[in-house]
Order: structure tokens, then sequence, then C-alpha cells
């Protein structure tokens, strides 16, 4: 496939190719009852999604209704122990159709960190003094430290810069980097604190031609844009369920002919078979059945903003049409609280602001307003309903570069989209009148 292919199908879609309704705002939220909370007389407004995304009805249902009936261990002789079989392989099929993969490439897990932490120490059973690991600093740190504990065996860790300017990877660093020693490049697909949309098609391309394996962080990328392992051709790929409105769990994408040919540390009654000689001990069930409700949230929202053209013949089309719905309405916040940050006097922002360049970037913002520590700014704008996020958020390396570790970090405002202009509004003001309030 050619470069021009993979980047239509894996970066966001163009507002031209947009050819759906725009998203039934009304429908989105009222599928998603911890939108209706309210916070001291304020309707809570939800810009936390990066840390974590609110769940649909359907999710909740899908949890308590597995609880309620098919309750049991898997690979058992009886009804509900079948039925839970079923439930995991539905919402494998499902992950699969969401990450465009097949259903045996993917791996269940707590999290991500833990399932980066299970694949870092298998990976690394083969490599040791004059190998290296290529890292990026603008990474959360769970695509960084699983990595770097492999220094013990005496790999080198090369770590990639980026431009501070617009909090962009540094991609001439980047080639630089990669070189004939290179075994693992592990970079984000998106990050979690500046908002960047990495070019991982061009990483997973200098990848390959050093022979080295391509690890994926994609889960800030996943509730913002449509995610096509096939095509991005990597060799893993990483998500949290909880980021795209799923439960708390952990999805590892992985080529089938790298979980059959690595060695994952197991215990010996557990199968050989890949994906769940990847799977130690009993998994969460009823959050797998959550996630396989989380994908046909998708579908549906995908198939709502079909409405008046021929619907999608498939699960991964409609997931597909989503994105494309979600994307627009992304876009139009983006532009609206760019602009508002910007006006807000003693506000610096972190990381891309040009409209020009906005397809380079999620609905992620950082920021920091003098005379207010990120905490405070928090703390005032949670008492007026608005949940923001303070700190590093594990882009421990971003905010030590920047040099605001010491001083609380940022102040970080995530939109996902279930917010609406009107919240983005609420924020904006809310911001400026705390900004102008010197503490
Ligand atoms: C970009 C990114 N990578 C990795 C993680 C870690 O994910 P998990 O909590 O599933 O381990 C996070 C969590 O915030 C994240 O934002």
């Amino acid at each position: 496939m050619s470069a021009m292919a993979i980047a239509e199908q894996t970066s966001p879609p163009s507002s031209a190719a947009f050819d759906l309704v725009p998203l039934d705002l009304a429908w989105v939220r009222a599928q998603f009852p911890a939108l209706a909370q309210s916070v001291n007389g304020h309707p809570a407004v939800f810009m936390d999604g990066p840390g974590g995304t609110q769940v649909p009805r359907h999710v909740i249902e899908a949890i308590s209704d597995y609880l309620a009936r098919n309750n049991a261990n898997s690979g058992g002789a009886f009804h509900t122990s079948h039925n839970t079989d079923a439930v995991i392989a539905e919402a494998r099929s499902a992950m699969g159709d969401f990450l465009n993969c097949d259903a045996d490439e993917i791996v269940f897990g707590a999290n991500m960190t833990t399932l980066t932490y299970a694949m870092s120490r298998a990976i690394g059973r083969d490599l040791g003094p004059g190998d290296e690991i290529v890292l990026t600093l603008l990474d959360h740190d769970a695509n960084f430290s699983p990595w770097k504990a492999l220094e013990e065996k005496g790999v080198v860790i090369r770590t990639v810069k980026f431009n501070e300017a617009d909090c962009t990877l540094d991609m001439q660093d980047f080639a630089a980097k990669i070189g004939k020693r290179t075994r693992v490049v592990a970079v984000g697909y998106a990050s979690n604190a500046v908002g960047a949309i990495n070019d991982v098609i061009e990483v997973v391309r200098l990848a390959r031609q050093a022979g080295a394996l391509s690890y994926i962080d994609a889960v800030h990328y996943a509730p913002h844009g449509a995610i096509d392992a096939r095509a991005l051709d990597c060799d893993f790929l990483v998500c949290s369920t909880y980021k795209f409105f799923g439960p708390h769990m952990g999805v590892l994408y992985g080529k089938r002919e790298h979980l059959t040919r690595l060695r994952p540390y197991k215990v010996r009654p557990l199968t050989d078979k890949i994906p769940h000689c990847w799977e130690w001990g009993t998994l969460n069930h009823e959050c797998i059945a959550g996630i396989k409700a989380c994908v046909d949230y998708w579908e549906e929202l995908g198939r709502r903003a079909e409405t008046g053209r021929a619907p999608s013949k498939t699960r991964r089309a409609a997931i597909l049409s989503a994105h494309t719905a979600i994307h627009q309405h992304e876009r139009q916040m983006t532009e609206k609280m760019i602009a508002g940050l910007l006006s807000i006097p003693g506000l610096k922002l972190y990381g891309i602001s040009d409209p020009q360049r906005f397809e380079k970037r999620c609905a992620t913002f950082i920021v920091r307003v003098e005379g207010h520590t990120p905490l405070e700014l928090a703390t005032k704008l949670g008492e007026r309903g608005i949940f923001t996020w303070d700190g590093n958020y594990y882009a421990l390396n971003v905010s030590e570069q920047l040099d605001v570790e010491q001083l609380g970090g940022f102040l970080r405002i995530g939109l996902v989209h279930y917010n609406t202009m009107e919240e983005v509004g609420r924020l904006l003001e809310a911001l400026r009148e705390i900004a102008r309030i010197k503490s």
C-alpha cells in the first residue's frame, strides 16, 4: 500500500470528505448518565476525558447484565462458562474491528501500562548489550519506563526530542536516533499532554527500514481518530478502553507472527495458543462484556451519522463514520477553545495553536496562567462544576523538559465528542474570571 493510501486511512478525515449528518449531540449526551450530574448548582462539565471518559448506559447495562446472568470463569463445561467464553470472543472480534486487525491479534489486560510491561519483558528476553531502543520525550511514562527498565540488561535507550515551540516531535532527531542497532521504536500516536498527533506512519516506516519493532501507544488518540493497525503495519499497538467510553481495561494489538514467536512469562497450565497465552490469570469478564458494548456504541454512533445515505455494510465502516462525525465536532470546539484561550491575559498555551495545523492535534490543551498554580486553577474550575486536570498526567518528560515540573505542571483541558460548544464557552468564561483575580 502506498504511503498516501495509508495516510488517508489513518489520519483524520478532512471536512471536505464529510458527507454525514452532524453529530446528534442530544442523542449522544442522553446515552451518558454521568453527564446529567451537577456540582454546587452548576451542570457538570467533563473536560477530564484524557484521564478517562464517561460510559454510555449500554456499557453499564452490559457489565451488570454479565454479572447478573453469566458470571463464571472461562473454559468450564457448563452454561454460564460457555456464555463467558462467547462474551470474550465477541469482545475480541469487536476490538478487531475497532483497530482493524484479526480477533486473535487482540490481547486483553488490566490496562495499557501492565500490557506494556508484559510485552517489554517478553521482547527484552532476546535483547542484551549493544541493542538499542528508541523512545520519545513526548510520550506518557507508560511507553517509556517499561522500555527503560531493559537498561538493566545492557540495552541502550535513545530518546527523541520534541520542538519546544509547538511541542511536536523532532522528526529529524527521530530519523537520526534510529540505526542498525535499534530493536524497538516506541512512540505515542498522540500526546496526552500537548495533544500533538505524531507522524506514526513515518515512525513505523523508519523502524521497519532499520529492522526494528514498532510499538504504538494509541491510548490518547483512540477517542479522537480512527486506528487502522493493518494499514499502519505497526508491530504492536496499545490502547485503553476507559479512554474511549468503555470500562477500565487495556487492549493490545500484536501482529500474529510476533505474538506467536515471542515467549510470554506465564504459568504452566495456561495454553500456548495466541492470544490467550498473553492473558494471565482470570480476566475482568464483566469489563470485557462492557468492551463489546462500547464498540456497539461506536457502531451506533456511526450509523446515526449516516442518516440519508447508504448505510455502512460492516461494523468497521460504521465505526469510521462515527470518527468522521466526531472529528468535525471536535474540530469546531478546538477552533473556539484555542481562540478563546489565546485571548485570556497571562495565559500560555503549549502546543499547536495555528488553525492551519489543527489536523495535527487533538482537542487536548495544556496551559499555565500567570499568578496561579495549575492545582489552584483546577480546584477553582472544579468548584464551578468544570472538571479539568493539573500536574504532569505521567507525561513526566514533557513537564521536566518545559521546566514546569516543580511548578505544578500544567492545567489540562480535554474535550471529547460529548462536550459541547456551550461547555467550551463556560470553561473560557470561568478561566478568564479566575485568571483576572490574582491569588
Ligand atoms: C498516552 C497514554 N499512554 C498510556 C497511558 C496509561 O494507560 P493505562 O492507564 O491504561 O495504563 C495513558 C493514561 O493516561 C495515556 O494517556
